[in-house]
């Protein structure tokens, strides 16, 4: 399989997650179900999104595209690194708003995370995966793979499964 396209499968699933938090504003009338429902959420931005799709990213492909064009490594894969900090900065702060029972800023945070996330994904679909493609040949590609498969069994591939699993549970909740 190409790398990009199970980072793209990926997107694909923290999108699903995205669709869940625009829609969890409703429950903010019933806080307890609202906080249980956005903890699990977060759980899946900071695991599933930042701990096994971002390290995909950010210790194997994006240092495999500067390696093979420097000019990268300020440009777009730069921005990319940027992004991802920003986002850990903004599920910090959307914890802290829960742990203070501050719902309503906590779900404006979360929708702004999610907004920013989208744009990001974009990015990474139409611009940086498509550079990615054009700077490695097959054999380079498959190699990429093969260690990301490595990365998602270090962390974990049952959690990963898990992850995902739960938003399915998660998204019928709000049905
Ligand atoms: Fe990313
Ligand atoms: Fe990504």
């Amino acid at each position: 399989m190409n790398p990009v396209t199970l980072l793209v499968q990926e997107h694909n699933i923290i999108k699903e997650a995205v669709n869940i938090a625009k829609k969890l504003r409703i429950k903010l009338g019933d806080t307890e179900h609202y906080e249980s429902i956005a903890r699990q959420l977060i759980d899946f931005f900071r695991n599933y999104a930042d701990t096994y799709h971002h390290q995909k990213e950010e210790l194997i492909l994006f240092p495999e595209m500067v390696k093979a064009n420097e000019m990268l490594e300020q440009g777009i894969v730069f921005e990319m690194f940027e992004n991802h900090s920003d986002f850990r900065d903004t599920i910090a702060n959307i914890i802290s708003l829960l742990d203070n029972k501050n719902y309503e800023k906590a779900q404006d945070k979360l929708e702004q995370y999610c907004e920013a996330l989208l744009d990001h994904i974009a990015v990474e679909d139409d611009e940086v995966f498509e550079i990615a493609n054009s700077l490695f040949d097959d054999n380079e590609l498959e190699k990429i793979y093969f260690r990301f498969i490595d990365s998602d069994s270090d962390l974990g591939q049952q959690r990963k499964e898990e992850l995902k699993n739960n938003l399915e549970a998660l998204s019928k909740n709000l049905e």
